[in-house]
């Protein structure tokens, strides 16, 4: 098999646009989760009324403003998870200063870019507008704003890339089977350089309302946004609807040493399972993500002793991470693991950036990989008590503030409804 590194990163999230700029506020300890009451009536009746949403605002600032980000017409075509993604996915080509024009390179380039929901504002206007006043209501461009897949068809058009395109979209974990299935494309030989990601914005009454409905949702913090998400807190109810987009620069080894490109760090491993077992809820024993993780680890070649961080999918669910927690345990510990459970380093960044759905997985694993090439443990945030019961969460969960610390390998998990769970392994490139 061939080998896929990491050479470029790019990001936009509640806390700012820019990768750089969201991985020193998040190590900082700061929060993107905000108020969504006054938004508009509809808003204010729901019983979940919190959100981390992309800071809106001047360029400059590092905040979101469509003018100044996208092009005119680009605005107008696409929708805004495909936006997201298209400045992501600029900022890590940039970032792995890959600006093919050959057409051998070009069509050795290819783009995977999920999303969980894509833009449930269009076809929630849509709905009404055609309701209202018929057919002639409907925009031509209601259905290319509309598809998941325009994501990666927007970015490939924008620069040529014509090697694989491809979407994935399983709930959350999206962002996790988009790295994971694009690593296989380079390693497999169909593409060179993967631009690789997980793009969503659905910070939408209609979103909030249905997920609150399935009972998924923080309730419980509405007058205190920032303390909403508490990954692995006592006190822990539910999540926090996100939004956002990531994007990594996927490369095959040699290609990216040939031409002198920075690594980050190595894909090495890629674990996917299904619990079935509920729509939506984990079997308590977290034996889906313990598969998960146990193939990203085989398929790596690495023992379990040799994790030395995991950013957990822990969304601040009261059964989610408990389930989560116990599988990290069961498969860390023991004869070919670490010996105690205080010896585990496990955060959850999902405290500061909420849960970005289709967007989750992509940017989480780029909080590994900067781990690895920063060595930083990201903090959770609002972990005050953890629990619960107390006893069984007893590991290192990087409470409030990061912690330095050399990282060689790490674990991202991402679990979705329906079941699927997906852990991707990355190693420090040696
Ligand atoms: C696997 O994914 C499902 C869907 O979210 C999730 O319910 C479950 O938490 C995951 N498995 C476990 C046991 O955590
Ligand atoms: C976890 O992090 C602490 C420092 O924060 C470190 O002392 C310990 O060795 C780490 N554990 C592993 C398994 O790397």
């Amino acid at each position: 098999m061939r080998r896929v590194v990491v050479t470029g990163i790019g990001a936009v999230t509640p806390l700012g646009v820019g990768i750089r700029r969201t991985w020193q506020r998040l190590i900082d300890g700061n929060c993107g989760i905000i108020s969504t009451k006054d938004r508009s009536p509809q808003f204010a009746v729901l019983p979940s009324q919190v959100a981390a949403v992309v800071p809106v605002g001047g360029r400059k600032d590092g905040k979101w403003n469509a003018k100044e980000w996208v092009a005119v017409g680009d605005e107008r075509k696409m929708a805004r998870f495909a936006q997201y993604a298209q400045v992501a996915a600029e900022e890590a080509l940039n970032d792995a200063e890959w600006h093919p024009k050959t057409q051998e390179h070009l069509e050795s380039t290819g783009v995977y870019i999920g999303s969980g929901i894509g833009s449930l504002d269009d076809a929630y206007d849509t709905a009404i507008a055609y309701e209202k006043g018929g057919y002639k209501k409907v925009s031509p461009l209601f259905v290319p704003r509309l598809l998941i897949n325009l994501a990666a068809g927007h970015i490939s058009m924008k620069y040529g890339f014509q090697g694989p395109n491809h979407a994935s979209t399983t709930a959350c974990t999206t962002g996790a089977h988009a790295l994971g299935d694009a690593a296989r494309f380079i390693a497999f030989g169909d593409a060179d350089v993967m631009v690789a990601g997980g793009a969503e914005s659905c910070i939408h009454p209609l979103a909030i309302a249905g997920f609150a409905r399935s009972r998924s949702l923080s309730t419980n913090w509405n007058d205190q946004p920032e303390l909403s998400s508490r990954p692995f807190d006592r006190d822990r109810a539910g999540f926090v609807i996100g939004e956002g987009a990531a994007v990594v620069i996927l490369e095959e080894l040699e290609h990216a040493k040939a031409r002198g490109a920075r690594i980050y760090a190595e894909l090495a491993g890629y674990g996917i399972s299904a619990d079935a077992h509920h729509m939506t809820a984990p079997r308590e024993d977290g034996y889906g993500p313990f598969l998960s993780m146990k193939h990203a680890l085989k398929h790596a070649g690495l023992p379990p002793r040799s994790v030395q961080y995991v950013n957990a999918h822990a969304t601040s669910t009261p059964l989610g991470d408990a389930a989560e927690n116990q599988a990290i345990k069961n498969l860390l510990l023991g004869e070919s693991g670490h010996e105690k459970a205080t010896d585990l380093n496990i955060s959850s960044t999902k405290g500061a950036i909420g849960h970005l759905l289709g967007a989750a997985g992509s940017i989480e694993a780029i909080f590994c990989i900067l781990a690895i090439h920063e060595g930083i443990l990201p903090p959770t945030l609002n972990l005050e008590n953890p629990g619960h019961p107390p006893k069984d969460f007893n590991c290192n969960y990087v409470p409030k503030v990061a912690q330095e610390k050399t990282v060689d390998v790490a674990i991202s998990n991402s679990f979705g409804f329906g079941g699927t769970n997906a852990s991707l392994c990355f190693a420090k490139y040696q």
